[in-house]
């Protein structure tokens, strides 16, 4: 079980160096690195304006390079799975120039960072990146790439330091150079991670809510199965119109402004959640008024603040289906249902309320594999296997989907357990990491 050192003193910044030394010929002077993460709950949330509950890690990815004269930019990658050839090099863009995607696949992540970089423009230089991170894992190796990029990019050319502007300019280069359209989670928690913390991120607004997670008897334990089916590509774009679709047709600007009562157009009880007021049912129909009436106004915590969190009737009207087309209702309902159990799962935690939270993990995994219909059965297996663990509270998959890891809470005394458990009971062959939740991308003193 690979349990992951600091990165300031690891082995993978010693090796990115002597690579730099050996395809340069020359010492690297910058350093730089970025965590990939692990979204505990609040999947397929983000490109809805909805919450999601990640945590970095640390497993990350270096890169390190220094300035040079030439005007042209070297990269070169350690990984053994980037596409070949793995070294590159290209004319820094002049200003009013730009790049443009190409081959090899894995030099876009970084010349897309380069053209939306905020601090140009971008001077030649030597680079190497070296990754701890299963690439294609689902554990963020491309975000985690895109943020190492910019935050070397910062010490080469400083741009303002806006954080948040930051995150941006990494996911508008995925969108641009990668072809991936992918929602905020991602290059958000790899600037923004914080030690010992999950972050809550209300992915409208951006504000974000720390949630402690420093519990001694608590462990997270990531079982990648070692497959990724080759789906995702069109799936991922498919998914995010259909949500599209489904918030047009109920007339919001996105789903994450929906409840599930007017999705299956009832007119049930609506309940709430705050930390001030618990969960409260309020009257049939009630609206904007009745919650702010009931008190929510005076919560503290905007994001928590009107969290509608389900509808208790649960007829489902053949209506609403039949209106919106059966697949495009289902993955409204669960983008919708995961929101709530997102807002659910973050207090649940911050109450130390394991059990609960487990059983918020269990019900979002259910929703990705029949409604939003991202899992596969080798997801499925790890996540019931894991189940059948005394100790263990909750497991799902984590991240887009269609491979990749599961994520699993559980007892800390029970991760050996759990491990030879779940690789008894697996079909292929899995890998395991525990890690605690990790600060987000910073340059490295050399
Ligand atoms: P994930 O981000 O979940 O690991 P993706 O399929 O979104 O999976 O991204 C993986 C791609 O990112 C790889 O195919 C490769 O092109 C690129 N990549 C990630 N890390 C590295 C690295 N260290 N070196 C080269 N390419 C990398
Ligand atoms: C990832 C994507 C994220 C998020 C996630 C599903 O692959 O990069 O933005 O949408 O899938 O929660």
């Amino acid at each position: 079980m690979a349990v992951p050192v600091d990165p300031g003193s690891s082995p993978l910044l010693a090796a990115a160096l002597r690579a730099h030394e050996a395809a340069f010929g020359s010492a690297a002077v910058l350093a730089a690195w970025a965590p990939g993460r692990v979204n505990l709950i609040g999947e397929h949330t983000d490109y809805n304006g909805g919450f999601v509950l990640p945590m970095a890690l640390q497993l990350g990815t270096v890169l390190v390079g220094s300035p040079t004269q030439d005007g042209t930019i070297s990269i070169v990658t350690t990984s053994a799975e980037a596409d070949e050839p793995h070294r590159v090099q290209f004319p820094a863009p002049s200003p009013g120039s730009s790049l443009s995607p190409g081959l090899p696949r894995w030099a876009n992540y970084v010349k897309g960072v380069i053209q939306h970089y905020r601090g140009g423009p971008v001077p030649g230089f030597s680079a190497v990146m070296a990754s701890d991170i299963p690439v294609g894992g689902g554990l963020s190796s491309s975000a985690a790439l895109e943020v190492a990029a910019y935050t070397f990019l910062q010490q080469l050319c400083p741009d303002d330091g806006d954080l948040v502007a930051k995150a941006l300019a990494c996911q508008k280069a995925e969108h641009t150079f990668a072809g991936m359209p992918c929602g905020i989670m991602d290059q958000f928690i790899s600037v923004m991670g914080k030690e010992g913390h999950a972050l809550l991120i209300d992915c409208r607004s951006l504000e974000t809510v720390p949630v402690p997670l420093t519990d001694a008897s608590l462990a997270v334990l990531i079982t990648n199965s070692n497959v990724r089916h080759t789906l995702t590509g069109s799936e991922y774009p498919t998914r995010r119109r259909h949500c599209e679709q489904a918030a047009a047709a109920l007339g919001k600007a996105s789903l994450r402004d929906a409840t599930l009562a007017e999705l299956e157009g009832g007119d049930g009880p609506l309940l709430i959640s705050s930390h001030s007021l618990g969960h409260q049912e309020l009257r049939p129909g009630a609206g904007r008024e009745a919650l702010a009436q009931d008190g929510c106004r005076m919560h503290p915590c905007s994001i928590l603040r009107a969290v509608r969190l389900c509808c208790k009737d649960t007829n489902i009207s053949a209506e609403a289906r039949s209106r919106l087309g059966d697949e495009v209702f289902r993955r409204a309902r669960h983008v919708i249902g995961e929101i709530a159990r997102t807002a659910q799962a973050a207090q649940a935690l911050q109450h130390r309320d394991y059990r609960t939270f487990g059983r918020l993990m269990v019900e979002s995994h259910n929703s990705l594999r029949d409604d939003y219909e991202v899992s596969c059965p080798e997801l499925d297996e790890l996540v019931a296997a894991a189940l059948e663990v005394d100790g263990v509270y909750g497991s799902r998959m984590t991240g887009g989907g269609f491979g990749g890891c599961t994520v699993t809470l559980l007892e800390a005394g029970a991760a050996h357990r759990a491990q030879q458990h779940i690789q008894e009971k697996y079909s292929g062959t899995a890998t395991f990491y525990l890690t605690k939740p990790s600060g987000g991308a910073k340059a490295l003193p050399l």
